[in-house]
């Protein structure tokens, strides 16, 4: 590849699974050959380290207060490699223009030295969502069945192609019952965006809900999700499978 490709991973609503897929992606993408950095913009409520099962020893803030290089702030996990911005609240002494100056330059040594970068955001629309929006090549949406979620990722559609009509998002649906019924949800999105804003959403794929995720999680063992379960497993690759696609041409229909 010669370019690193930009995927941010937006909702709207928070507790949908954005980290966790964007976790679990990572992983299966770095499997599959392609140098991977995940950053993780979660202010204050950081939680990538936790799926990834490590501490976070610096972060973007303590490069921005000068008590860390940015060699410090990238962690080189087993599975891709993870900058997280604010792990508690220091970033309320930091001014935004100052946090988004450092996240284009962490971003910009970043693209030098991975093929896919990965950016995770937090709940709701704060102002480096709307950087998120802005770096990335491609937007995944992650969307469950709940009004909430689909009416909080339509309505950040509805803005952001107001501002940019030609902007490329793709949809991944969380915590779905079967196959079926992760496709459903996917219309129900879909049709919506078409008739109201006459846009097409990509499907990248789907995870099923799976009460076992959460034992694993207690046993900080969330990775092996994808090694132990072979639904979850080929469901993830699907999804890597289709963003590397992406990247590689333009292709317009990708269907899990
Ligand atoms: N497909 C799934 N099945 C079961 N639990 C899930 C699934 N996806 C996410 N979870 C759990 O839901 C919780 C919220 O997920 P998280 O990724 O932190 O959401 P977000 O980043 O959107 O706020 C976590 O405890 C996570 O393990
Ligand atoms: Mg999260």
């Amino acid at each position: 590849m010669n370019d690193s490709t930009i995927f941010g991973f937006l909702s709207g609503k928070g507790g949908v699974g954005k980290s966790f897929i964007a976790s679990n992606l990572a992983t299966e993408i770095t499997k599959k050959g392609y140098k991977v950095a995940v950053i993780d913009c979660d202010l204050g409520f950081s939680n990538i380290s936790t799926f990834l099962n490590r501490k976070v020893n610096f972060t973007v803030i303590d490069w921005i207060k000068q008590r860390a290089s940015l060699n410090d702030i990238i962690d080189i996990t087993p599975q891709c490699s993870l900058i997280t911005v604010s792990n508690n609240f220091d970033h309320n002494s930091v001014n935004n223009e100052t946090l988004l100056n450092a996240l284009d330059q962490l971003l910009n040594h970043l693209k030098l030295n991975y093929d896919f970068i990965l950016i995770d955001s937090p709940a709701g629309t704060p102002p480096i969502a709307f950087w998120i929006l802005d770096v990335s090549n491609f937007s995944n949406l992650v969307l469950i069945d709940e009004p909430t979620s689909i009416s909080d990722v339509y309505r950040l559609c509805k803005y952001v192609f107001n501002v940019k009509s030609d902007y490329r998002f793709n949809a991944i649906i969380n915590q779905t019952k079967n196959e079926t019924d992760g496709l459903n949800t996917y219309d129900k999105f879909k049709k919506l965006v078409e008739k109201f804003l006459k846009k097409e959403i990509l499907y990248l794929g789907q995870v099923y809900q799976k009460e076992i995720i959460a034992d694993y999680l207690k046993i900080n063992q969330c990775l092996q999700i994808i090694e132990d379960d072979k639904e979850i497993k080929n469901q993830f690759h699907i999804l890597s499978k289709n963003i590397i696609e992406l990247t590689q041409n333009s292709i317009t229909n990708v269907i899990g």
